[in-house]
């Protein structure tokens, strides 16, 4: 298992920051990017993808959960990185002073490749002026998961 060095954070953040400039955003206009770090030291991102029938949008985690698990993955979810907000020139999202923290679908979402794992992945929330650092199991307890059918 790889280790959240202060380096692999670092990286992690800007991945998650260069993800939100492939937001496609053109109803709510705030660009999302998430980066899931796995257990082998790979990163995989994503950003939010809208659609004309607002509610079918989907958010940046879904997206990198999905893109992580068509190609295979599964457990070996380490640490998730989510930033939010308004483009900026580049289409990168502009943080605000309140850091985004993944829905609550992304939050289920996450939990099941968490679970498939069974660790509990640090959740880095980016905000302009501070990370939040806190676990899946802080914000999603007692969650329903694969064991609960197994
Ligand atoms: N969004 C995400 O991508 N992740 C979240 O955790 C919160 C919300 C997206 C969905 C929508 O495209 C935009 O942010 C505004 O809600």
């Amino acid at each position: 298992m790889s280790a959240m060095t202060p380096d692999r954070r670092e990286a992690l953040i800007a991945a998650a920051r260069a993800a939100s400039a492939h937001a496609y955003a053109p109803y709510s206009h705030f660009h999302v990017g998430a980066a899931l770090l796995l257990a082998d030291g790979s990163v995989v991102t994503g950003a939010n993808v809208e659609n004309a029938s607002y509610g079918l949008s989907l958010c940046a985690e879904t997206v990198a959960v999905a893109k992580l698990m068509s190609d295979g993955g599964r457990g070996g979810l380490t640490a998730v990185a989510v930033i939010g907000g308004a483009p900026d020139a580049s289409g990168k999202a502009t943080p605000g002073a309140e850091p985004v923290t993944p829905c609550g679908r992304c939050r289920q979402v996450l939990n099941e490749i968490a679970q498939l794992g069974g660790n509990d992945p640090v959740v880095l929330c980016i905000g302009a002026d501070e990370v939040v650092e806190t676990t899946l199991a802080a914000l999603l307890p007692r969650a329903f998961g694969p064991s609960n059918l197994a």
